[in-house]
């Protein structure tokens, strides 16, 4: 019998062993044994494997610039992934916008089926601008691995109005106004006075201001841009051209004075999710969702979608949201995933997947797990 017992437990072992799990906050080697130096960073889904780009970063506080590119890896299984190298590697040129010690932020790729090519798009900050610039980079490839090509930056939207806006705020400031705006101080975060219907009229001549972004491919193909604007107060989304290289100047505000980042969109069931963070710098701080049933809104604000203990809810499991990934083959199931960022040592930083899974209500809620497989969304998981 005792042996009965043991051999049980020891097959229950292996199929333990073999059976990969998600450990979030805790180093995830790649196939050459180095932690998956990919940050920010999204996944693309292409002819059945996924890959993941993101953020390289290096050793020390001057890692949180970009001082390698943007780094690529493959996965059959989301759990093992391939090192595929530099995707999009800074520039040795000092009149390049992407030279190294650039801030080069959250990088997607999408596949574009009319071109057949990948289109790469990312936050770009100048060097030695801080975060003034607050431009949008875009790179394309043949290869979904690279290497990409740098076509340029820009402010999006340049001449454009938002189409929810209505039409006596289509026009430039007057004088009075930009006096008034030029006396407040913006650093990125919740600003005394934020001026909820200026600053996209400041911008419209020359570009809207853009910052902490995602992309969405929608089931029609179509492709929006999501991207902190308005010095981090509004979020805007703005519908790209059919080639995926530039904005088709079609963009609505959201949330203005919300003070949104990190924003990640996906669908489920027909409805538009989206989950954002606060702006506290790399600092975690409390996750906001949102829904629609149009991509171009209204959006309802829906609270924190974190379920567990205010410490955990607050600071996002502390993390920073950075990509909603469908998995492939489970309808309805998706992975949050979330940067437990490190600026003084930001190569260290661990990755935080979690499952989102939906309550009864269908709204996506998020819960702690120290490890959990993708068998996970075969069995209904309590709120
Ligand atoms: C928060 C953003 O989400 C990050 O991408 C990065 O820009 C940091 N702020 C910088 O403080």
């Amino acid at each position: 019998m005792r042996n009965i017992l043991s051999a049980i437990l020891l097959s229950l072992t292996a199929i333990h062993a073999e059976t990969p799990k998600f450990q979030p906050g805790q180093p995830w080697l790649d196939d050459k044994g180095v932690h998956i130096n990919a940050h920010g960073g999204g996944i693309l889904f292409h002819e059945g494997i996924y890959y993941w780009c993101g953020q390289f970063m290096v050793e020390g506080a001057a890692g949180n610039a970009a001082q390698v590119g943007v780094s690529m890896y493959s996965s059959k299984d989301l759990h093992h992934w391939k090192n595929e190298g530099i995707a999009l590697p800074v520039s040795d040129d000092p009149k390049s916008d992407i030279v190294k010690g650039c801030i080069l932020e959250r990088p997607k790729i999408i596949f574009n089926r009319k071109t057949g090519k990948f289109v790469m798009w990312f936050h770009l900050e100048l060097k030695s601008q801080g975060y003034g610039a607050a431009r949008s980079g875009v790179a394309v490839a043949d290869k979904v691995t690279g290497p990409y090509q740098y076509l340029g930056s820009f402010r999006p939207n340049a001449g454009a109005w938002p189409s929810n806006v209505p039409d006596n705020l289509k026009k430039p400031l007057s004088n009075e106004e930009s006096a008034a705006i030029s006396k407040i101080r913006f650093n990125g975060g919740l600003t005394p006075d934020y001026p909820k219907e200026s600053l996209f009229r400041l911008h419209q001549e020359g570009g809207q201001m853009a910052r902490d972004m995602n992309l969405f491919v929608d089931d029609d193909e179509k492709v929006y841009h999501i991207y902190s604007s308005e010095n981090n107060g509004t979020l805007h989304i703005s519908q790209l051209t059919d080639d995926y290289l530039k904005p088709s100047g079609n963009y609505i505000r959201i949330f203005p004075g919300g003070f949104n980042e990190a924003p990640a969109v996906f669908k489920h069931q027909g409805k538009y999710f989206l989950i954002t963070s606060g702006c506290t710098g790399w600092k975690p701080n409390r996750a906001h969702l949102a829904s629609a049933d149009s991509i171009f809104g209204p959006w309802s604000d829906l609270g924190d979608p974190c379920v567990g203990t205010d410490e955990q809810t607050k600071i996002t499991f502390g993390s920073q949201s950075t990509f909603v990934l469908p998995v492939q083959g489970k309808p309805g199931a998706f992975i949050f995933m979330g940067d437990r960022w490190k600026p003084s040592n930001p190569i260290d930083a661990p990755h935080i997947w979690l499952p989102l899974q939906f309550d009864k209500n269908g709204k996506p809620f998020l819960k702690w797990l120290d490890s959990w497989g993708l068998d996970l969304f075969d069995s209904v998981i309590e709120r």
